[in-house]
């Protein structure tokens, strides 16, 4: 299985992501390796650094620099790993990159959409959507970092915008995603709705 998940800065994809490994391991009786993007390589630490604090960077360099980590983690993490007969589960992935650089830095969507197309990217079982609303995200980064990077700096305007596409994609493609509307949740009950998602999603559909 190879399962990603998707949420703005602070809808909790850390803390879910630990759980859900766990969860699925058990379900599905094989190791599962949990990465991240940008960076979720060895080596990557470099590449997610210069993006992440890089200033002035065009919204096209970075859309590019996030389709080029993403191809170096497939080739050297996500391929081996799903040849092993591991489950993958991927913090971020192409949903990211339509939210933030179409959706957030406002690059034309059908241009971003055309130019993910063409990477030919793996296209995972499931996406799930950890769907918060900014302020209550915001705080949440806030409380956490001393330095945020420089897309959370950008705020609730962004997140707000970036929250607003990430639904649309959703809704575009509700058989690929479980989307959680997590606000008033607690973590486990939030975990509940992940979890009986994939559930429907990848074992009573088939
Ligand atoms: P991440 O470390 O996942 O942030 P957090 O853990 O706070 O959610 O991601 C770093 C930032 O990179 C995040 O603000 C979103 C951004 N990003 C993009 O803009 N496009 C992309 O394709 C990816 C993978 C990340």
């Amino acid at each position: 299985m190879f399962i990603t998940l998707e949420g703005i800065d602070g809808s909790g994809k850390s803390t879910q992501s630990e759980k859900i490994a766990e969860w699925l391991e058990s379900r599905t009786g094989r190791r599962t390796v949990r990465t991240f993007e940008p960076g979720g390589w060895q080596g990557g630490g470099a590449i997610r650094g210069f993006i992440l604090n890089t200033p002035g960077l065009s919204a096209m360099s970075e859309l590019l620099l996030f389709l080029a980590d993403r191809s170096e983690h497939i080739s050297r993490v996500i391929l081996p790993a799903l040849r092993q007969d591991c489950n993958v589960l991927c913090e971020r992935w192409n949903e990211s990159t339509l939210a933030y650089q179409a959706g957030g830095h406002e690059l034309n969507p059908s241009h971003v959409r055309r130019i993910i197309r063409a990477c030919s990217f793996p296209e995972p079982d499931v996406k799930i959507l950890l769907d918060i609303s900014p302020e209550t995200a915001i705080e949440r980064v806030k409380s956490r970092k001393n330095s945020p990077d420089k897309f959370e700096d950008e705020g609730i305007k962004l997140l707000r915008n970036v929250a607003a596409f990430y639904r649309l994609i959703a809704e575009e493609d509700p058989a690929g995603f479980v989307r959680v509307v997590c606000d008033g949740l607690t973590e486990d009950e939030v975990f509940t709705k992940i979890t009986a998602g994939l559930e429907a999603r990848l074992w009573r559909s088939r």
